[in-house]
């Protein structure tokens, strides 16, 4: 089969690899229908993840139609179209126990295109299928369940419910990328007060405008703490962090009122200070977190009600093919305004749903 491999820093290629198989008894094989190109990617391709070696597959969001599974799957069926998440689950461990599926120690957390061959593929071999896959309803398109797979679950469980938005708080967003754009969509769920969103790039802010923050500040301009001071009665209520650098961090921590909250989502690759000197005094609550995706059913049921749609994160539509440039468009996001690049696989037209377009190869029901 053909995919997209890793092959160090800076390198990467659309290769002819090895078919996917079964391997252990909890295993599915799954055709991808649909995939897409995660900002952690391009950290993976700077080296800035040294767990993911040289020759594997990247990818962690897909969707896909099972084409095989191991004997002692249960609850997925050949044929079954299935969302494939970001987190694998082995279901036994203390942490899958309690939906932590990130902090899985079982061989599942985050381990597709990371410790294992990923999505980006036209093939997939999907450990501990029976906990990890999530199956698509008929009537939903692939690009209305696929950023389902990271993003939103992201940006929903560790922004949202750790960071405990409510009715009527004023909620400031720093970094408007995929994540912040996603915590806009999943914070409108608590009808806020207000939304403000922050980022240095005038086109991200725009874009959080339409996903619907009521301000955009750009802060390589204006002093973000003093214009949120301006708005609200001493700070945000809660605050995210969707960068993942210092003063972002910082930023964070300083726009919020004393009992406030700062949801950490960003992903640091450098130490980064807490300032206790300052804060201490404030009683302010900072969380932290890797995502589980145990919203995933949540999220789906309010796609399927009409209540979130997440197609609106599709900017660019490419052939799995053509994942090569696909890359090279979500690489120049400056320049592309791109926000997440579908990738579909030859048999699918993405914004339809399982029943038109379904045509298995021979030999799958
Ligand atoms: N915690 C988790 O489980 C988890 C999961 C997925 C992604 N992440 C992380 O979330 C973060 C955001 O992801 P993304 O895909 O949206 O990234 P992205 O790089 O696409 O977006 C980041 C945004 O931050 C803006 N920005 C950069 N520096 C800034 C500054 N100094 N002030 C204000 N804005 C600034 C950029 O203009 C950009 O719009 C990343 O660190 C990513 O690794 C965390
Ligand atoms: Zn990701
Ligand atoms: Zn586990």
């Amino acid at each position: 089969m053909k995919a997209l491999v890793y092959h160090g820093p800076g390198e990467r290629g659309w290769d002819t690899v090895a078919d996917p198989t079964i391997i252990d008894p909890t295993d599915a094989v799954v055709r991808i229908d649909s995939s897409t190109i995660c900002g952690t990617d391009l950290h993976i391709l700077k080296g800035d993840v040294p767990d993911c070696k040289p020759g594997t597959v990247l990818g962690h969001e897909a969707v896909g139609t099972v084409l095989e599974i191991g004997a002692s799957v249960t609850t997925v069926a050949v044929g079954d179209r299935v969302l494939l998440s970001c987190v694998s689950s082995c279901g036994r461990c203390r942490y899958c126990k309690e939906s932590r599926y990130g902090q899985c120690l079982g061989g599942g957390g985050w381990i597709f295109g990371n410790l294992i061959d990923g999505l980006q593929a036209e093939y997939a071999r999907v450990p501990f299928a029976d906990n990890s896959v999530y199956k698509v309803p008929d009537d939903l398109s692939d690009e209305q369940v696929l950023f389902l797979a990271d993003i939103l679950p992201t940006a929903y469980e560790v922004g949202v419910l750790n960071g405990v938005v409510s009715p009527g708080d004023v909620v400031a967003i720093v970094g408007a990328g995929p994540i912040g754009l996603a915590a806009i969509l999943t914070s409108m769920l608590y009808t806020p007060g207000k939304i403000v969103a922050i980022d240095l790039d005038d086109n991200r802010l725009e874009s959080a405008l339409r996903f619907g923050a009521d301000i955009a500040i750009n802060n390589g301009r204006e002093d973000a703490t003093a214009r949120v001071m301006e708005l609200t009665d001493g700070g945000a209520d809660v605050a995210f962090e969707a960068v993942g650098v210092q003063q972002t961090f910082e930023l964070a921590t300083e726009l919020i009122r004393p009992c406030g909250r700062v949801a950490n989502i960003g992903v640091h690759g450098k130490p980064v200070t807490l300032h206790l000197e300052t804060l201490w005094t404030r009683d302010v609550t900072v969380t932290t977190g890797l995502v589980d995706t145990y919203t995933i059913p949540r999220l789906m049921k309010l796609v399927a009600s009409g209540r979130l749609d997440p197609t609106i994160f599709a900017t660019h539509r490419f052939p799995l093919g053509d994942t090569m440039g696909a890359y090279d468009t979500f690489a120049d996001a400056a320049s592309t305004n791109a926000l997440k690049v579908v990738l579909h696989g030859s048999e699918r037209d993405p914004s339809s749903n399982g029943h038109i377009a379904a045509a298995l190869p021979a030999g799958v029901a």
